[in-house]
């Protein structure tokens, strides 16, 4: 149900599958794609800012189609873009010496060809390991260390673990000590590197409802159910709840991206989305000192995204939509009830009783939920955006799945990370996301504050030493724009509109505020990781917007040197006043892995709000109806 109609009647309807393959056939019919090429990605071309604005509806809006080709195993990588409706190529760029995402045919063909290399056969033998077909070998992006033997070649790193059967949870037998450097491009393995083994693990680490029974018998049925349906109304990807509008789509990289949103036809964000997220380890070993996946742009939130199951992974009346993507060989892909939406009951929306009049007055709140899950090789992301009925709009971000482990001696102390069971070792790391939010609010002409409480001294005019005040500041360049949380003064981000203003003359605003505690970057700024994923150094960054600039450490994150992105992009420190602003709010989790996480991770949450400052005259929601009584004669109101 619910997929996106094949004939797109907006510049922003979902890619589907009829585009894509129009957009191959125009691609193959210039001649000049080798045979056996990849396709790292076919994407809609977003039309800019100006364009979407030109367009009227009922016009056929002209799609383009990007596509990102793999043309063999050098570092050359074809940036096409084609026009569907006049069927030509309208950019062909050659772009040498960056990589793609890492590709799921090449990391499949990394595991198969590690599994048959004597070398590595031998490393496991020596362990004792001859089931080589149950050895799990996962591939991971191989960071950027300047070995030489690395120069110039798209490489991974594998690491292996030991299965018993096929659907056996390998983590918990990690094979310590021995990983392999793999060339992705030629399909060959580099170097078969073993550090000295540490005995396999002996316990299971299985969660399977037959492996833990009996299963607790008191969880009685808990069933949502909307007689009348849900509340919201679906336009192809154009959703409708409670005043807001929003339009969707779905990116690989990116996974959800929601355009265009709007309050009773009010401007709030032209489009929010994931840009960048990056998990760096801190453990400096030889295992696990190289890791830090860019899930995003190394491997891909939307690429990476599962099928959803009704009444497991969303509860309720759902509506799904199917994601298009291409898979590599350039043919239409489609995850089905890739995106789920429903409506959940949030508690009280607000209450009063009136304790001299004897009136009570309560309201109920309500929010709408359209979410995704990636399943980033052990790690899942999900990723839910709320709206609510009081105007505000918020990222949580769920983390569960497996936690990334080596083996050690049991008991041993670990300065660097935890012993999650017997000799089963889990090292400190972190999940740092970057969101991108292109906030236009009541119009693009917005400039940004930080605003914080300020202790006033005790003084005249302030006697008893009570005084706190807001403290507004003008975030007027890009490097002044660089910040980081600071809970303990409620910082948080004001946009605000420099022509419109509300019922008391106050400029219209929405701000950004850091719900969750959120570390930054935690590894040097001179390492690796820390110029690779410069945009986790700060929390804030702002940006005046730009239509190129959409991925925050840049469009090849994989494998790259650093300085790309946001560190780029800012150098020119440009004016943020008064402009069309973009805000990239980097937020997450440091992981100090525990006994509770294994052998799979109850969900941890991080996240964001985005709140209405004056962008109402009054509190937006007291036009909700009263619940209806409960059954036993009361009255909600
Ligand atoms: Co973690």
């Amino acid at each position: 149900m619910g997929a996106a109609p094949s004939t797109p009647i907006h510049p922003l309807s979902m890619l589907t599958a009829v585009e894509v393959k129009r957009a191959v056939e125009i691609i193959k019919a210039t001649g000049r794609v080798a045979e056996g090429a990849l396709y790292a990605h076919i994407v809609l071309a977003e039309p800019d800012k100006a364009t979407l604005a030109a367009w009227k509806p009922g016009v056929d809006p002209g799609r383009h189609v990007r596509a990102q080709i793999v043309p063999g195993p050098e570092l050359e990588l074809i940036e096409a873009t084609v026009s569907l409706a006049q069927g030509v190529v309208t950019e062909w760029r050659v772009v040498t010496g960056e990589r793609p995402t890492l590709l799921f045919r090449e990391t499949a063909n990394a595991m198969f060809t590690t599994r048959a290399h004597p070398e590595y056969i031998a490393a496991l033998a020596k362990r004792g390991i001859i089931d080589v077909e149950n050895v799990q070998i996962d591939t991971w992006p191989a960071g950027t260390f300047g070995y030489d033997a690395e120069q110039g070649r798209r490489i991974a790193r594998c690491l292996s673990f030991v299965r018993e059967f096929p659907t056996d949870n390998g983590y918990a037998r990690p094979v310590e000590g021995l990983i392999v450097h793999f060339d992705l491009g030629r399909n060959e393995v580099i170097e078969v590197i073993d550090h000295g083994s540490v005995e396999l693990p002996r316990a299971h680490a299985r969660y399977m409802a037959a492996d833990h029974q009996p299963l607790r018998a008191d969880v009685k049925p808990l069933h949502i159910t909307q007689p009348e349906g849900p509340s919201f109304a679906v336009a192809g990807n154009l959703i409708e709840w409670q005043k807001f509008a929003v339009r969707i789509t779905f990116d690989p990289y990116e996974g959800l991206v929601l355009h265009g949103v709007t309050y009773e036809g009010r401007s709030i964000a032209h489009r929010l989305s994931m840009s960048e997220m990056v998990v760096p380890y801190g453990d400096p070993g030889e295992i696990h000192g190289f890791k830090n996946a860019f899930d995003a742009g190394e491997w891909g939130l939307g690429r990476m995204t599962q099928p959803l199951t009704l009444g497991c992974d969303c509860l309720g009346e759902i509506y799904y939509f199917d994601a298009v993507l291409a898979t590599e060989g350039g043919k239409p892909w489609v995850i089905d009830n890739a995106i789920c939406m429903h409506e959940e009951d949030y508690g009280v929306l607000w209450k009063h009783v009136d304790l001299f009049g004897g009136t009570s007055e309560v309201r109920r709140s309500r929010r709408l939920v359209i979410s995704h899950i990636a399943t980033v090789g052990n790690y899942e992301y999900g990723f839910y955006w709320y709206f609510y009925m009081d105007g505000n709009i918020q990222l949580e971000v769920k983390l569960s799945g497996i936690l990334s482990v080596g083996a050690i001696e049991p008991g041993s102390l670990r300065e660097f990370g935890n012993e999650v069971a017997p000799g089963v070792y889990a090292p400190f790391h972190q999940h740092m996301f970057c969101a991108r939010l292109d906030l236009d609010v009541d119009g693009e002409n917005n400039s940004v504050y930080e605003v914080e409480a300020e202790r006033v001294p005790p003084g005249p005019g302030n006697p008893w030493g009570n005084a706190f005040r807001a403290k507004k500041t003008l975030l007027e360049t890009e490097k002044a724009a660089q910040r980081e949380v600071n809970p303990a003064v409620s910082r948080s981000w004001r946009v605000v509109s420099e022509t419109a203003r509300n019922g008391m003359g106050q400029p219209t605003s929405y701000k950004l505020v850091p719900t969750m505690s959120t570390p930054t970057l935690l590894a040097h700024e001179t390492s690796s990781v820390g110029r690779r994923a410069e945009f986790a150094q700060h929390n804030l960054w702002v940006t005046p917007y730009a239509p190129a600039e959409t991925r925050a450490a840049g469009d090849y994150p994989n494998q790259s040197s650093g300085g790309a992105g946001l560190p780029e992009w800012t150098a020119a420190d440009r004016s943020l006043v008064d402009t069309d602003v973009v805000l990239w709010y980097s937020f997450g989790i440091t992981h100090f892995p525990r006994p509770e996480d294994w052998p799979v991770m109850p969900t941890e949450y991080t996240g964001f709000l985005l709140s209405p400052v004056g962008f109402f005259d009054r509190n937006p929601a007291l036009d909700v109806p009263p619940s209806e009584p409960g059954g036993n004669g009361s009255s909600c109101h």
